[in-house]
């Protein structure tokens, strides 16, 4: 089984190469990100593997049949970026990694978290300057803070273990509440209105797309932090911007941005920025922005690598997937 891995980054290959030739199952590594224009470098491969900014909608998916691709295996857990009716139209497989890591996720929400309300960034800054004054550092405890946890899946969860640790008051919603799990649901409405500090660990869908809007803005306690490391399209930019302005948000840790496709995971220190959305959001003292890193550990790296590789061989064996998106 040959298959083609897009937007390969040094770690991707570090992690897959353990499995190079593993099962008759080949890798050949492309630094491009899928997309109408690269797909042709598919030709001739039984599947490709992507990630979260890659593109796999229906002119990709028309081309890789096309070019007898028989599988797309996704090495993160999000499917948003993959049109799942056209891939089964042409009876294309897709398969997923639907946990690699929690942990990940969770300590990285936390970590910004931190940083924010305890102005770790500006300190790092200041202290290499050998700035030690103290002026504008004032944080605030987190215990005993309303923290709303939206989306109570495997991230969520640990998220949720973590603020009790940390002696916070947690609510939570999900459109699906766990039964029995003691986690104190309340109202979309509730949550927003009655929190200190927002984090969102739910799927992008059409529904949870801007869930946070200006409407949602609107009804949240000035100084309100929010944390994503979700998916960017959970929030409209502009109204977050707007929001930060008009100083109703406090502070915004984001692992993720809608636009983050043409930007993330790429060194453009030597660029103009072309978003001016992002751009002012990066000026702001109080909003601190990650390059979508939240899974970038070893032990998430290593549990990626050893998923696709089982995906990719149930796929090869006809055996069963467990792992596949089905609609
Ligand atoms: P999960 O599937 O275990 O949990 C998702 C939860 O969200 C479920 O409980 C589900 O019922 C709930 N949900 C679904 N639709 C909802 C809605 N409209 N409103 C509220 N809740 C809703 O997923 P997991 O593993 O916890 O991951 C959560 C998200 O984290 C993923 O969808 C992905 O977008 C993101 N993620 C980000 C990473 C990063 O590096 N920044 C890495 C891995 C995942």
């Amino acid at each position: 089984m040959k298959v083609a891995v897009f937007d390969t980054k040094s770690y991707d290959k570090q992690s897959l190469e353990q499995y190079q030739n593993m099962e008759d199952i080949v890798f050949k590594f492309f630094e491009a990100k899928l997309t109408a224009d690269t797909a042709r470098l598919a030709k001739g491969y039984d599947a490709v593997c992507v990630f979260v900014n890659d593109t796999v909608d229906d002119k990709v998916i028309a081309k890789l049949a096309k070019y007898g691709v028989k599988a797309i295996a996704l090495r993160c857990a999000g499917y948003n970026n993959v049109n799942l009716e056209v891939a089964r139209e042409h009876d294309i497989k897709v398969v997923r990694v639907p946990a690699y890591s929690p942990y990940a996720v969770a300590e990285h929400a936390m970590a910004m978290l931190l940083t924010s309300v305890r102005r770790i960034h500006k300190a790092y800054i200041r202290t290499r300057d050998y700035n030690f004054s103290l002026e504008g550092m004032t944080g605030f405890d987190l215990h005993g803070k309303t923290i709303g946890i939206v989306g109570t899946g495997k991230i969520g969860r640990v998220f949720i273990d973590i603020c009790n640790g940390f002696g916070m008051n947690v609510i939570a919603y999900d459109k699906y509440p766990a039964k029995d799990s003691g986690i104190n649901y309340v109202s979309l409405e509730e949550l927003f209105s009655s929190s200190d500090i927002i984090s969102l660990h739910c799927p992008l869908t059409d529904e949870s797309y801007h869930m946070i809007d200006d409407e949602a803005i609107d009804i949240m306690k000035k100084g309100v932090i929010i944390v994503n490391t979700s998916r960017g399209a959970l929030i409209d930019a502009d109204s977050l911007l707007a929001g930060i302005k008009d100083r109703k948000i406090g502070g915004a840790c984001l692992d993720v941005y809608e636009e983050e496709a043409d930007v993330f995971y790429a060194d453009k220190s030597g660029h103009i920025l072309s978003d001016d959305t992002l751009a002012r959001l990066i000026s702001m003292p109080n909003v601190i922005v990650t390059s979508h890193q939240a899974f970038l550990t070893k032990e998430a790296l290593n549990n990626i690598a050893e998923t696709t590789f089982i995906n990719l061989k149930a796929v090869k064996d006809g055996a069963e997937l467990v792992n596949e998106v089905r609609i």
